[in-house]
């Protein structure tokens, strides 16, 4: 499902940007602040409705306007036309094949799309949050009913929350919230260890992850200790929760323990290795939803030769274009962005140059 023509108008510096996106590899090169980043960002707001850089809308319109508009082809044979539209007083209109849209869930299934920026890195030395977003996204892909699990858990998670806050509240009163929420968390914890086991099995499958470094081992935490039951950690924190105000134990804190040579990823691991690491997590990422949906997932990978050696550059490149999937990356150069690739590789790929919010098409090698 790789996207074949894409229109951007007034997002950030881009003001009108028409491409045809190559099926596999599209290569965006151009000085900083050229707009590399900005055309990443049109593309996965065609895939969430939203930005990963900024929540408020305001700061990713053009200056001079009030509005943004975005429209993307999706697929070979049977074509998907979605459209979204931001306006600076924060209102988002999507719309697929002319239909609206009202759910980011909905949306995500036309072009689902993984990002590997800057940000990416707090999967490894951030707080347990994203690598909780990483379970959920192998979840709600691999498990059809997760889900509706979720939902269900978030709404009973936020009732006991405020029942807590509201204060004295006894034990039996919050009782049918806390069978509710033993029943969730263990469906979710089985979704969740169920989902994790293939990834883990994809992330084996790449080589040399850390050649001469050690051995790296991820482990699923289900947010309560092993061995324990969750009714009674409930009951036993309950005085805790009620003076905090939120439910301290339970499957909203999840994580996965990231690992080599059984220390903290973060605390051993050098900046190099973390996004080696990091890109390979997200490469298995895509080969479980390909495993499990027979669909690729779509790359946006920004400016990550940075501070790769050649030989790590190479590996990426060669797990990347492994997946048979669609790939933008961008870079500042383009010799290192073409160098990462397997040589075969190069006939399936497109150029673009972006200058001062333009973008043009080049032929591969003529810089
Ligand atoms: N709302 C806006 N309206 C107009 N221009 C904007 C807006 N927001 C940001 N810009 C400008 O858009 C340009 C594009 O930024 P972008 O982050 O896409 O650049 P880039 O090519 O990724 O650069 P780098 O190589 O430094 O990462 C920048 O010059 C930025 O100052
Ligand atoms: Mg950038």
């Amino acid at each position: 499902m790789p996207l074949t023509r894409l229109i951007v108008d007034n997002l950030r510096n881009l003001k009108h940007v028409e491409l045809k996106p190559h099926p596999r590899l599209n290569v965006i090169y151009g000085a900083n602040g050229s707009g590399k980043t900005s055309l990443l960002e049109a593309v996965n707001m065609l895939s969430l409705g939203r930005s990963f850089r900024s929540h408020r809308s305001k700061p990713i319109i053009n200056y001079d306007t009030d509005r943004l508009t975005l429209y993307g082809e999706v697929g070979l044979e049977r074509v998907t036309r979605i459209g979204v539209e931001k306006t600076r007083q924060g209102d988002t209109s999507i719309r697929v094949d002319g239909r609206n849209i009202l759910s980011a869930a909905e949306l995500a299934e036309h072009l689902p799309v993984l990002a590997l920026n800057a940000d990416s890195f707090e999967l490894i030395t951030g707080s347990p949050k994203l690598r909780r977003q990483l379970l959920d996204w192998l979840a709600f892909h691999v498990e059809p009913s997760f889900y509706g699990v979720w939902r269900n858990l978030q709404h009973c998670l936020k009732q006991r929350n405020s029942l807590l806050r509201r204060g004295r509240i006894s034990g039996p009163e919050l009782r049918p919230w806390d069978q509710q929420l033993v029943t969730l968390s263990a469906a979710i914890d089985e979704h969740r260890r169920r989902s994790f086991s293939p990834f883990l099995d994809a992330l084996n499958s790449l080589e040399d992850l850390l050649p001469g470094v050690g051995e790296i081992n991820l482990e699923y935490r289900r947010g309560w200790k092993r061995g324990e039951d969750y009714q009674e950690l409930l009951e036993a924190h309950l005085e805790q929760d009620l003076l905090r105000g939120f439910t301290q134990v339970g499957p909203h804190r999840a994580d996965i323990k990231i690992t080599v040579n059984g220390e903290n990823a973060a605390d051993v691991l050098s900046r190099g290795q973390q996004k080696v690491v990091v890109a390979a997590l997200v490469v298995a990422q895509g080969m479980v939803f390909n495993q499990h949906t027979g669909k690729q997932v779509l790359y946006l990978v920004d400016d990550l030769p940075a501070e790769l050696d050649q030989d790590r550059s190479r590996q990426l490149g060669g797990w990347l274009s492994g997946l048979n999937a669609q790939v933008f990356i961008t870079g500042v150069e383009q010799g290192a962005l073409i160098g990462m690739w397997p040589e075969t590789e190069l006939q399936n790929a497109a150029v673009f140059h972006v200058e001062h919010g333009k973008v043009s098409q080049e032929t591969l090698g003529a810089e």
